[in-house]
This record gives C-alpha cells, structure tokens and sequence, in this order.
C-alpha cells in the first residue's frame, strides 16, 4: 500500500528523484460534502461518490448482507440528522450566499465567511494534516490537489464567492534585513 514514495534513480548517468503518488481517493471528501450540503441544491455533484463510499463502508461491516443503492441510502440519509450540532464551528442557519474554499489550509478564510453568513459548498486543500485540521474544525474533508481535473470537477456551478488563500511565496520580494 503505496500512499507517497520517493525513489532516487539513475537514468542516463543523471540522478532523478522519482515521487510516485496514488491517485487520490476523493470519496470521502464527497461523502462529507454530501452531507453538509443536502438542503442547498449543491448535493447533486457528491450525491454519486458518497453513496459508493457507504455502501464500501456497508458491505465492509456486513460482508453477510446484501447491500443494494437503497440500504446505502437509506444509510446516508440516516447520517444526515444533527450534523451541524457535531461540529465546533458550524455552518450558518440560514446563509446569505455560498462560497468555495480553495487552499483552503485549516479554514481561517471560512471562518470568517461564515461569520458573515457564507455557506461554504466546496473546499480543496492538498496538506495531510491541514485536511484533518479542517475536518476537525468544520466537518468536512476538503479534496486534493486542486490543479488536477478530477478535483475541479467538483466544483459546484452555483456559488457567489470564490475564496482562493493561494501560496504567495512567488510574490514575496526578498529585501536585506538588519537585526541589532
Ligand atoms: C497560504 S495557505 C492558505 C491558508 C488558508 N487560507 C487558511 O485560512 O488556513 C496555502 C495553502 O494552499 C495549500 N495548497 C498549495 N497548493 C495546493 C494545491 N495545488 N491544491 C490544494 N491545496 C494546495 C497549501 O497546503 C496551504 O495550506
């Protein structure tokens, strides 16, 4: 089980460094989307992953039962009761508009949209640590790379803010400092 490796090879005399990098799984997030968007019209873009993803979880549990597309549903919407109470920093009532969430580290963009009652629909972030973080913090696993298509398509057509915290390393200028 190969998550990430990275290899020295020789090639031609040269030495490269060779990253190998399973495709990302992007059920999971989807299924955490799924349910926090399931009364917002967003739900249809995870509705197709969320619903493999129980049923995997399902026929893991109950290798004994038949596990049809209506138990998984019948699952998921199960999941769906009291969600926002299990998070620390939920999602507003009744939000003014909607939002994604690109680069989106450990949610310090989000938190501040949703306290101006953003309702966030999408969220990618490629960090390990600031996924768990994130999902620690609102409920939701962002996913992966966001320069990869499969990522974007995800995205929802029908949100009002794009909120995009990018690295800004490239824009920095380096100037001399003096400490005394
Ligand atoms: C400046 S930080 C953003 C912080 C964030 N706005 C917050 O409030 O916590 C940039 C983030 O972009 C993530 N990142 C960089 N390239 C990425 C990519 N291609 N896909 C997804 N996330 C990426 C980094 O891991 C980092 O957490």
């Amino acid at each position: 089980m190969i998550k990430e490796r990275i290899d020295i090879k020789k090639i031609d005399g040269q030495l490269f460094e060779i990253k190998l990098v399973e495709p990302e799984n992007s059920k999971p997030a989807s299924f955490t989307h799924y349910l926090h968007n399931h009364t917002n019209g967003v739900s249809q873009f995870y509705k197709k992953d969320a619903l493999a993803f129980v049923k995997e979880i399902l026929v893991k549990e109950y290798p004994m039962n038949e596990i049809t597309n209506k138990v998984a549903e019948e699952a998921l919407q199960y999941l769906i009761f009291d969600l926002n109470k299990t998070v620390p920093f939920p999602a507003p009532e009744k939000p003014k508009f909607k939002f994604i969430d690109l680069f989106a580290g450990i949610g310090g963009f989000r938190m501040a949209f949703q306290n101006l009652e953003g309702k966030c629909v999408f969220t990618s972030e490629w960090d390990k640590y600031s996924k768990q973080t994130y999902k620690a913090n609102f409920g939701e696993i962002p996913f992966g790379d966001i320069t990869k298509e499969k990522t974007k398509s995800y995205i929802p057509n029908n949100f009002d803010v794009l909120c995009a915290g990018f690295p800004c390393q490239a824009f920095f200028i380096a100037e001399k400092t003096w400490w005394i």
